[in-house]
């Protein structure tokens, strides 16, 4: 059986994944990142030192790990050297050990340009994304006219050509959907150029590259990006991002078959929050939404927007854990809820008066969708000084196991605090 794992956020992103993901590398050699751009944010703290990683994988900040950006993913050259540059100053050395799939893309400044403009467009209710400029890097990419890292091994006259070509068309789109100024495609190419030089040593064959992983020989963690209610085909669309967040866009993204995969991990915060606009059944306002928001310092780690924050929500739980075949979950954040007098969970939804149990990506249909909650009793303890599960209150151990039938997945992990160390694996109870 491989012991390759797949680490995935199964709700609207910023689940932890960043802990976990640091966690779980302790035991691998190799960790990729699958798809998604530097719209990630990802946290990990190591003793008193934060580190909130864009591009790189979170297995970078374990000495010795190798890392991968897979083919799915789209690359900003500038973010990516600027967390090179940001870590080496950190005495990290994540450029040598950083490795970068040639059929990954390149995001280009105008990507980040023509969604600019077309988020502040009148006529579209706006999406809230986190101007990255993912989206218009992906339709790039489906409408076959991106370019790729492997483009960056061409000689530097050709590469210089064919920078300055793209430039003009998306120039020619910037004038006619938006009547707005060109970008300068000379300068433009030359900064490309300059990327190219001090990212060749890292470009890969990724099939020549994961030969080791598909033999069974280095053990390999993929870390995937934002979450499952985020996918572009499985999520609230089109409030969703570019990529596919969910299992299949860890096949695609890295050329591997599910045959080398071990264990599949769900991340679920032990209630919800959502950046950006979308149906959010579960979501608190007022007080409420701003105590949870307080207590779980639940403010953007890529644009510092607070989070939308609400109860845990099974219903969308359980499609998460279906669609991508979960083995497990490690749960994060309990520790934030401790000190709430009643904590609910939203069990079902009603949608134009009839209760459902089953979620519906129908985005306006969710938009309808009231949630029915189950609430269950608080508890005072601080969680975070508690190494067993078995010590923790029986309040929430009974609200752990609960949300585990609901969702029908064990969860094999609870995280009482960013900290690598506050990780508790459950055994019984
Ligand atoms: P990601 O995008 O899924 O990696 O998640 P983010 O890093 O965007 O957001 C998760 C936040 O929660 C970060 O600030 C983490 O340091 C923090 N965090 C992770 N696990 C825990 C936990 O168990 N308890 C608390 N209190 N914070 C946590
Ligand atoms: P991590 O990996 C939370 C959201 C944006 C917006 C939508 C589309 O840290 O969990 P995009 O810029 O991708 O086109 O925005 O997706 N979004 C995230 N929300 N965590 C993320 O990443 C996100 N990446 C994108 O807020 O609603
Ligand atoms: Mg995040």
């Amino acid at each position: 059986m491989s012991e390759n794992i797949v680490v995935l956020g199964c709700q609207w992103g910023d689940e932890g994944k960043g802990k976990v993901v640091d966690r779980l590398a302790e035991n691998v050699e190799l960790v990729i990142r699958f798809q998604g751009g530097a719209n990630a944010g990802h946290t990990v703290r190591i003793g008193d030192e934060t580190f909130i990683l864009h591009l790189l994988p979170s297995g970078i900040l374990r000495e010795g790990v190798e890392c991968l950006l897979g083919g799915g993913v789209v690359v900003d050259p500038w973010i990516l050297c600027e967390e090179f540059d940001t870590l080496a100053a950190r005495s990290i050395d994540a450029e040598s050990r950083c490795n970068i799939s040639g059929s990954a893309h390149l995001v280009m400044p105008y990507h980040k340009r023509l969604e600019e403009l077309r988020e502040l467009g009148l006529n579209r209710k706006s999406i809230g994304t986190t101007g990255r400029g993912i989206g218009p890097a992906y339709e790039d990419k489906m409408a076959r006219m991106g370019v790729r890292v492997c483009d960056l091994t061409r000689p530097d006259d050709a590469l210089r050509r064919l920078i300055i070509e793209k430039t003009l068309r998306a120039n020619r789109l910037l004038a006619e959907r938006h009547e707005a100024a060109p970008l300068a495609s000379e300068a433009l190419a030359d900064e490309i150029v300059g990327f190219a030089h001090r990212l060749r040593p890292r470009i890969v064959s990724s099939f020549a590259f994961l030969e080791d992983v598909r033999e069974g020989r280095k053990r390999t963690l993929l870390e995937g990006a934002q979450g499952t209610l985020l996918d572009v085909d499985l999520g609230t669309f089109p409030y969703v991002t570019s990529s596919s967040c969910a299992i299949g866009g860890a096949m695609t993204g890295t050329g591997l078959s599910p045959k080398h995969l071990g264990k599949i991990v769900g991340v679920f915060k032990a209630y919800c929050t959502r950046v950006g606009n979308g149906p959010f059944p579960s979501e608190l306002h007022g007080d409420g939404a701003e105590e949870l928001r307080k207590r779980g310092k639940e403010f953007g780690a890529t644009t510092g927007r607070p989070r939308r924050c609400g109860w845990f929500d099974a219903v969308a739980a359980r499609y998460a854990a279906e669609v991508n075949g979960l083995d497990e979950i490690v749960m994060t954040k309990l520790d934030v809820l401790s000190g709430m007098e009643k904590i609910d969970v939203a069990v079902a939804y009603e949608i134009d008066g009839e209760r459902r149990e089953m979620f519906t990506n129908w985005t306006e249909e969710l938009g309808r969708a009231q949630a029915i909650y189950e609430q269950h009793d608080g508890w005072d303890a601080d969680l975070s000084k508690l190494e067993n599960f078995k010590d923790f209150p029986a309040e929430t151990r009974a609200y752990v196991r609960r949300i585990e039938e609901l969702v029908r997945v064990p969860i094999r992990v609870v995280c009482t605090g960013p900290g690598r160390d506050r990780w508790v694996e459950r055994s019984a109870g």
